[in-house]
């Protein structure tokens, strides 16, 4: 067997030699192959020394283990980070294993702690890694649809579930919807379903980097129906990076046909990575001044970010004829015309909500006004 190579990072020369020298003993099976004294060099030394393991301290100058942490994770995925931390750490050491740190050891350890900490990891990720590169991927031409709105409560939540409920019923189309609302984020609730495992768990256990390890993660709503659900407390939120997003979303995306994301409300960086891969973004508001003016400035973001008028797509719900204002002239209004038009029917939505069943899952939905207008815009999304 090859010698697990390990690279040791801690600022205090003193713990640095204590650990050679206990790894030195164990000759069989693990190489020191270099040592730092801070986060930024051990992230330039990896490519020189390569190593398959980092032993990291959480303070160190510069860079911090934690920081360093999260950057090898992306840099180098295949390198494993084992976090040496002491007990009063423990704070940290969960959000390093957030960053996606391996393992951790608590200082102070013994020779056998440490080598048996080291080639248990190694070999646990090693064989998973192994795993994943014989899993043959399948390649689909996935449509990623994110639903998106300047303003809270204009029904992008019950649209974004309709929309894939919809898309689901397709023959042969297998739907993911992902609640990307990570503060606030209630398809959960929409679906009647509670306690569920959430993108929390998936990230809280490290499993972002495959489809297989994030598949039990996943609500299975019907055979070709997924849903991955929104951390139920909104502190929760910081915990999920965009890296973190990003990981998921590539295990994810050749998965399925296609991908719905319901939004927050904010060009936050994890929406703004959606709104780019997407191939369409429903752009949500109603008839309300407040939500249209928000709307339009929306628009403008969206223009300035280079996104072109075949991508970005405007809804308008709750259409109302009380409002005085006709279909045609709401069209008018914005320059590059309305998408879809979908009605106000409050009881229907509201009981919809209320039972937790998707207003679009009865198999008369497209007989009221408000299910033949999303079906509408689905066959237009998938055309
Ligand atoms: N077409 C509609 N007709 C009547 N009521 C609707 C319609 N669409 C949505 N609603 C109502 O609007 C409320 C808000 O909807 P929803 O939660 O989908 O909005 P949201 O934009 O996702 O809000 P948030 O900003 O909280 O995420 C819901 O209670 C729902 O009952
Ligand atoms: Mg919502």
């Amino acid at each position: 067997m090859n010698k697990i190579k390990v690279l040791i990072a801690d600022d205090i020369e003193e713990t640095r030699n204590v650990i050679k020298k206990i790894l030195g003993l164990e000759e069989e099976n693990i190489e020191v192959v270099g040592e730092s004294g801070n986060g930024e060099e051990v992230l330039r030394l990896i490519p020189k020394v390569k190593p398959d393991v980092v032993l990291m301290d959480i303070n160190m100058p510069v860079l911090n283990g934690l920081e360093a942490t999260e950057r090898i994770t992306m840099e180098y995925p295949q390198v494993m980070v084992i976090i040496m931390s002491v007990q009063a750490e423990s704070e940290y050491l969960k959000k390093a294993m957030f960053h996606g740190a391996k393992e951790y050891i608590i200082k102070p350890f013994n020779h056998d702690d440490l080598t048996q900490t080291i080639i248990t990891t190694y070999e646990k990720y090693k064989e998973r890694q192994g795993k994943l590169n014989a899993s043959v991927v399948e390649r689909r031409d996935t449509k990623v649809i994110a639903f998106f709105s300047s303003k809270g409560g204009v029904g992008k939540s019950v649209l974004a579930l309709n929309t894939a409920v919809v898309l689901s019923k397709e023959p042969n189309k297998k739907v993911l919807l992902i609640d990307m609302d990570l503060q606030f984020g209630d398809i959960s609730m929409l679906v009647n379903q509670y306690d569920k495992k959430t993108i929390l768990h998936v990230v809280e256990d490290g499993q972002m980097d495959s489809y297989e390890n994030i598949k039990p993660y996943l609500f299975k709503y019907h055979d070709n129906f997924d849903m991955l659900f929104a951390p139920v407390k909104p502190e929760s939120a910081e915990y999920i990076t965009k890296e973190m997003l990003e990981k998921i979303m590539k295990a994810v995306k050749n998965q399925y046909d296609v991908i719905v994301v319901d939004t927050g409300i904010n060009f936050s960086d994890h929406t703004l990575y959606i709104l780019d891969m997407a191939q369409k973004i429903l752009m949500v508001s109603t008839m309300e001044i407040v939500a249209l003016k928000n709307t339009k400035s929306g628009l403008r973001v969206m223009e300035s970010l280079g996104y072109d008028q075949d991508k970005v797509k405007l809804v308008m719900n709750r259409f109302n004829e009380k409002y005085g204002i006709s279909k045609k002239e709401v069209g008018e209004a914005f320059k590059n015309g309305v998408f879809a038009v979908i009605p106000d029917e409050e009881k229907t939505v509201a009981d919809s909500v209320n039972k937790g069943l998707p207003l679009c899952e009865d198999n008369k939905y497209y007989k009221l006004k408000i299910g033949k207008a999303i079906e509408v815009m689905c066959k237009e999304l998938v055309k």
